[in-house]
């Protein structure tokens, strides 16, 4: 896709010679002529780069520039500013506003060429350069409720941690988390308090000072407690506590509510490997099948989902073979009964991890854990 160039300028002479060079160098280029025009643009059409003239009508160029350095939508977005020829002043201004670069007027066509292919490719650098640095997201999706999602994702956390993987369970729901029962912990610093704030004001600070320490290294986002604390989910919210989540751990595991509601999409949009959870009966595993097709509608990759069996009950009514052919994803991981120690391990509020590491559910989980820090994509076990 070519990159796209917002220009924004009230001379239309000027626009539209920047439009046709722009064109001639393979961008497509968006037109805003004064600068409301051009916020509200930078915003809704998501461009790679904006021109900026200093003087227009409404707001001028420093104050655009400036209000978008305070959005994080636009916090990152390279901006060439026009001026006239030497004024420092203008320059000094620009600057402190978060100009980029600039380009005097009159404008040479092939100087702003130059400029404009060279911040993009700057900026492409950079931004490759912070999503290598990204945590992975593994989100665990239940075929229908209770079939132990909470208690695979707490497991599977504390197993990253032994395998020195700095991480982050984050119990992403609308409403009441049961992770708090299952830790023994008041969890007053939780979700509810992050899902109170603007999108904007969701800052990697503000996510992390909800964040709560376990004494087995793996840090704790809480779902909601109260029920004032409850809300409708809105994607974009969700969407940014994981960005921000990713950026301050090397896995985020992510333990999803059944409903298919906004936070749930979000969540699969920006989810790197799926676990879907089942048990291994006729219910459970006709319920994945659905589960599994709008996951696919929101952008899952072929790749990205694998099964796990969760035998809660101790009777496989179904194969792992059976399963397969079922739902159509390969099993990449079976966590056999464990019901008795399970118990004990949440008298004591510690993950069965923990409690006890050599339980056979425990080395199962922790080869699914080998293979997901190892491999991107998902192995059967079968
Ligand atoms: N491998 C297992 N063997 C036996 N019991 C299990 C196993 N895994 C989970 N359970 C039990 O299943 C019950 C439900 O587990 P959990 O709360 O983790 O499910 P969930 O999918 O998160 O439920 P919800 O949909 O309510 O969020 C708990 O009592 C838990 O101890
Ligand atoms: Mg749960």
């Amino acid at each position: 896709m070519a990159p796209r160039i917002l220009v924004a300028d009230d001379d239309m002479t000027l626009q539209k010679l920047f439009f046709h060079s722009l064109k001639m160098e393979g961008y497509e280029v968006i037109a805003a002529h004064d600068g409301i025009e051009a916020l509200d643009k930078a915003i809704k059409e998501r461009p790679d780069l904006i021109i900026l003239d200093v003087m227009m009508p409404g707001l001028n160029g420093f104050d655009v520039a400036r209000k978008l350095r305070e959005n994080p939508a636009t916090l990152t977005l390279p901006i060439i500013m026009l001026t006239g020829l030497s004024d420092v002043q203008e320059r000094i201004t620009g600057i402190r506003s978060g100009v980029d670069e600039y380009v005097t007027k009159p404008v040479d066509l092939r100087e702003l060429a130059a400029r404009v292919d060279g911040l993009l490719k700057r900026n492409r650098q950079l931004r490759q350069h912070a999503i290598s640095k990204m945590g992975k997201v593994v989100s665990l999706i239940g075929a229908k409720g209770g079939v132990g999602v909470t208690t695979i994702a707490l497991n599977l956390a504390a197993l990253f941690s032994k395998n020195d993987k700095s991480v982050i369970l984050a119990e992403l729901r609308a409403d009441y988390g049961t992770l708090s029962v299952l830790l023994k912990t008041p969890a007053e610093h939780n979700l509810g308090n992050l899902l109170k704030l603007e999108t904007s004001a969701i800052t990697e600070t503000m996510v992390a000072a909800e964040l709560y320490n376990t004494d087995f290294g793996v840090r704790v986002l809480f779902g909601p407690q109260r029920i004032e604390e409850y809300c409708v989910p809105e994607a974009a919210k969700y969407a940014a506590i994981l960005e921000r989540l990713s950026r301050l751990a090397d896995f985020v595991i992510v333990d999803v509510s059944t409903a298919p509601d906004p936070a749930h999409e979000a969540i699969v949009r920006n989810s790197a490997q799926i676990l879907l959870l089942t048990e291994p009966e006729v219910t459970s595993v006709a319920a994945a099948l659905p589960r599994l097709r709008q996951m696919e509608h929101w952008g899952a990759a072929a790749g990205m989902v694998g099964i796990v069996v969760v035998n809660r009950q101790g009777t496989m009514m179904l194969s792992l073979r059976e399963i397969e052919n079922r739902i159509g994803k390969p099993v990449i991981g079976v966590a056999p009964p464990a019901t008795e120690v399970l118990g004990i391990a949440v008298q004591y509020g510690t993950p069965l991890a923990t409690y006890q590491p050599e339980h056979v559910t425990i080395k199962n989980l922790g080869e699914l854990v080998t293979r997901l820090i190892e491999k991107p994509v998902s192995l059967p076990v079968s």
